[in-house]
């Protein structure tokens, strides 16, 4: 081999080997989501006294991600609503119109929407307004004095 092909080889080689260290973790990030399984837990909202019988309160929970660096964008709303026989209801904090979130008035007892004036009663049925479906609901535990609910539903997506 002369200088020039071997010159022209190392240079292939070396090109290779760069494009190889440097494309291999890219995709390995890039795909690593796909075959990562996302957490379906139950994650704590707070202690049931929290919630008084007959209210509706709003609360920040954790989503399990897979995300380490997700920061803020894993914290969820959700509105409690604690029935006099000491259940609950959990709804999704987005309007099921277009996502807006929605708002507790307890004077009317009822949700709003500010976006196109969507209005929901209490139970979560559609009152009025554009939306044509409930507001979503998450489901929920009891674990010794703590409420927990179900992290992973996301508020787009229909849990029945
Ligand atoms: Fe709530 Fe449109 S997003 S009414």
């Amino acid at each position: 081999m002369n200088r020039r092909g071997f010159l022209g080889t190392l240079t292939i080689t070396l090109g290779g080997v760069i494009v190889a260290a440097l494309g291999v973790p890219v995709i390995g990030y890039l795909l690593a989501p796909l075959f990562t399984p996302v957490p379906d837990d139950f994650v704590d909202v707070g202690a049931v006294t929290d919630f008084k019988a007959g209210s509706t309160t709003l609360a920040q929970i954790d989503d399990p991600t897979p995300l380490p660096w997700a920061g803020q964008t894993a914290r969820a709303a959700i509105w409690v609503r604690r029935l006099s026989d000491g259940s609950f209801q959990v709804f999704a904090e987005n309007c099921t119109h277009l996502g807006c979130p929605v708002m507790w008035r307890a004077a009317a007892e009822l949700f709003f929407c500010p976006c196109h004036g969507g209005v929901f009663y209490p139970d979560g049925r559609v009152a009025g307004g554009p939306p044509t479906r409930p507001l979503l609901q998450r489901q929920w535990t009891v674990a010794g004095d703590r409420l927990l609910v179900r992290g992973r539903d996301l508020p787009n997506v229909p849990t029945s």
